[in-house]
């Protein structure tokens, strides 16, 4: 793993011969394909800005976490039929859609190691061409002929943007309690996850019980995520993220290591954080001034312990089913997701 500029304690260099997401990527790879294969498809239109823009990030690559997740699942089940491979595609929809919007609003200029959408075609299209996503979701929803699938991922898309809001309300708030941004991450990013693994459960036509597991592992697991991107925005290596580090900090985005470095800090440290995270008037050097301070006050291990909390839950969730490759691959790809550097 490559070093963080703050060291996180008990995160595991990931071994190359066993490397959680290879071995995801190595179970679900034909399936993955027939995905990829479709997301090409779709992102098509007459209309040629459309899948330039959106080719621009999707051909980035991108871990395709969530549409792995739901195939692992499908896999895990048993299930045989090809409706799984819609549902994949419309949750990395429902993703990249996301991200273009995210990016946007955050003002961000670096996504999967190139300039942003935003950056190079301005707000206008990217917005736009995310709505466009969004729209072929819903379409490949509606081709899975599942009301309940339609009713979860509809529901996701709408959570989603809601906790997207929501975050825009805590904004700059430094005494948000850790509920509220639990609510938040929750929202932005546990939601999809959730769904993209439950509506696997749907299709395999299992009873509720499998449902409901799949969708507790999916939503732990993805609030152990956002807590760990959460540290990664203030340590990770910027070249292996593909992401700007600092994005948070320059934008008054308040997360858990900020919350508790604030918490825990001295009268002086609170103007600090008082001055460039609630009023954001930041000089030169206060990015590196926040880090260090997040590192006295210990607060990314505070953020990774708690991620490491919800990973456990995430797995306990998966104990209703038998033993299966891919049940070892759900569990595995937790730790991946606890001791990511990218
Ligand atoms: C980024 O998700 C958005 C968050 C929820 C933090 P990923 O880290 O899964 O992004 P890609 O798809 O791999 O680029
Ligand atoms: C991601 O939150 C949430 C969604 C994409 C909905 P972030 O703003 O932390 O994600 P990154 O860091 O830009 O990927
Ligand atoms: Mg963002
Ligand atoms: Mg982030």
């Amino acid at each position: 793993m490559p070093t963080n500029v703050v060291p996180i304690h008990g995160r595991r260099e990931a071994d190359a011969t066993e490397n959680p997401i290879k071995v995801l990527q190595d179970l679900v790879a034909d399936d993955m394909n027939l995905v990829n294969e479709l997301i090409l498809d779709r992102m098509q239109s007459p209309v040629a800005l459309i899948p330039e823009l959106a080719g621009h990030l999707i051909s980035s690559g991108g871990k395709r976490l969530r549409p792995m997740l739901t195939l692992a699942s499908a896999l895990m089940l048993g299930y045989e039929g090809k409706r799984h491979i819609g549902l994949a595609t419309a949750v990395e929809f429902i993703h990249t859609a996301t991200l273009l919007h995210d990016d946007v609003v955050d003002e961000s200029n670096m996504r999967r190691g190139k300039k942003t959408a935003n950056l190079i075609w301005g707000n206008q299209p990217t917005v736009l061409v995310g709505d466009f996503l969004f729209s072929r979701a819903f379409e490949l929803m509606v081709e899975s002929d599942s009301l309940r699938v339609l009713k979860i991922l509809s529901n996701t898309s709408a959570v989603i943007t809601e906790g997207e809001v929501l975050q825009l309300t805590t904004a700059n708030d430094l005494t948000t309690p850790e509920e509220k941004y639990l609510e938040v991450i929750t929202a932005k990013t546990a939601v999809l996850f959730a769904a993209a693994c439950e509506v696997a459960g749907v299709v395999s036509e299992q009873g509720r019980e499998v449902e409901e597991a799949l969708d507790a592992y999916g939503k732990y697991l993805g609030i152990a995520f956002q807590l760990v991107d959460d540290a990664l925005d203030y340590s990770a290596v910027q070249a292996t993220l593909g992401k700007e580090i600092g994005d948070d900090f320059r934008e008054g985005k308040v997360t858990l290591p900020v919350i508790l470095a604030f918490r825990r800090g001295t009268d002086e440290e609170k103007a600090f954080w008082k001055r460039t995270v609630e009023r954001r008037r930041q000089e030169d050097g206060d990015l590196e001034k926040a880090i260090r301070l997040l590192g006295e006050h210990d607060t990314l291990n505070g953020t990774i312990d708690r991620a490491r909390h919800y990973g456990s839950m995430a797995k306990d969730a998966l104990a209703i089913f038998k033993d299966h490759p891919a049940k070892t691959a759900l569990l595995d790809i937790v730790d991946f997701c606890i001791d990511r550097a990218y």
